[in-house]
């Protein structure tokens, strides 16, 4: 298969593919996503078909207001009407009950449905345009990071799917936050671009899945227990300053291995690879993958970055990290 890309002018292809149970990659305001029919078995099929997804994973489907969340679910309760008329059009994602009406495949056969209203401009006139739910995982292959610009989506998917709609990168960089609130109080199963600090000031005190700080728990999220993001290098959390990094770096490149690094702007280390994350942790999001990415384009044997904080969607970076180092953490 061909796959084009496509600018906002020719958005009417990507309405008669989407329509003809095709499937695009389409820029969100959190990371690109496959987007497909949700009540459309064949496109949600082509979908999991195209990333290699396992069947158990569900997607999120996507709305462009409350009233078509409204089809998809058997009620909506206050909790849940309160994050939407926050948060929404943003990067939250709520799980309710589902009424059966997306293809089961989009749920993975679980009772429930996750939505999410997108921030963007082109995913937004893309699902009034076709009347449809999207449902739309992140646009990459399973295992791999999420792809923050189209040049990302078509290293993974080129010629697996029909069209890319070119958004430019997208601004938030990490994916949705994921809010379960079939339960009481509400839990957060992935972190992501709204924090837990923002959804408490409106609602009160969450939960967080126990999975999301403890191993051996199975994650309510199916999704969260994938080994994710992970670079082809070796790539290590290190707990300790930046002497300690340092030191790590020389001792690794002592016995022969190239090293990468991955570092906030103005820290200063030596190492073969060096990539910058800005200086917040915002910018640390919006970078976060494609700095991953751009290590499997070099030869570096091992990557080290130093833990951080939990503090706003430093919870998400910080989460994205340690699975990409598959719980590898150094300390002194
Ligand atoms: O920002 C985002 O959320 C992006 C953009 C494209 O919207 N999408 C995205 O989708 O990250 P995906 O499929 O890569 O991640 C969805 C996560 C998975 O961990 C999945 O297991 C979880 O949400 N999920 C979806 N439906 C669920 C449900 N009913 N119950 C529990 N977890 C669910
Ligand atoms: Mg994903």
């Amino acid at each position: 298969m061909k796959t084009e890309m496509i600018q906002q002018e020719t958005l009417n292809e990507a309405v008669r593919l989407l329509l003809e149970g095709e499937v695009v990659a389409i820029p969100t305001e959190t990371v690109y996503g496959l987007a497909g029919d949700a009540t459309n078995e064949t496109a949600v099929r082509r979908i999991f078909a195209a990333k290699g997804r396992p069947s158990d994973n569900p997607l999120i489907v996507h709305v462009a207001s409350i009233e078509q969340a409204k089809q998809f679910v058997t009620h909506i309760p206050d909790v849940a009407t309160q994050l939407m008329d926050t948060f929404w059009p943003g990067a939250l994602t709520i799980i309710l009950d589902s009424n059966g009406s997306a293809s089961s495949l989009v749920t993975a056969g679980l009772d429930t449905i996750g939505l999410r209203m997108p921030d963007h401009p082109l995913a937004l006139q893309l699902i009034e345009a076709t009347g449809l739910g999207l449902a739309a995982p992140s646009a990459n292959r399973s295992g791999k990071p999420s792809p923050t610009s189209s040049a990302h989506v078509a290293h993974d998917l080129s010629g697996r799917i029909a069209a890319i709609v070119d958004g430019g990168e997208t601004g938030i960089g990490v994916e949705s936050t994921v809010i379960d609130c079939t339960a009481n109080p509400p839990v957060i199963l992935r972190p992501g671009g709204v924090t837990r600090e923002q959804i408490e000031a409106v609602i009160g005190t969450v939960a967080l899945d126990p999975a999301l700080s403890m191993k051996n728990q199975t994650p309510k999220a199916p999704g969260m227990k994938y080994t994710h993001y992970a670079p082809e290098a070796t790539l290590s959390v290190v707990v300790g300053d930046l002497s300690f990094l340092q030191q790590l770096i020389d001792e690794a490149r002592q016995t022969g291995q190239k090293t990468g690094v991955i570092l906030f702007d103005g820290e200063d280390i030596e190492a073969d690879v060096r990539c910058f994350l800005g200086s917040t942790m915002e910018t640390a999001a919006q970078r976060l993958y494609d700095c991953l990415r751009r290590f499997d384009q070099t030869t570096v044997d091992q990557i080290f970055v130093r833990d951080l904080s939990e503090e706003g969607v430093g919870l998400a970076v910080r989460n994205r990290l340690h699975k990409a180092a598959g719980g590898r953490i150094i300390r002194p």
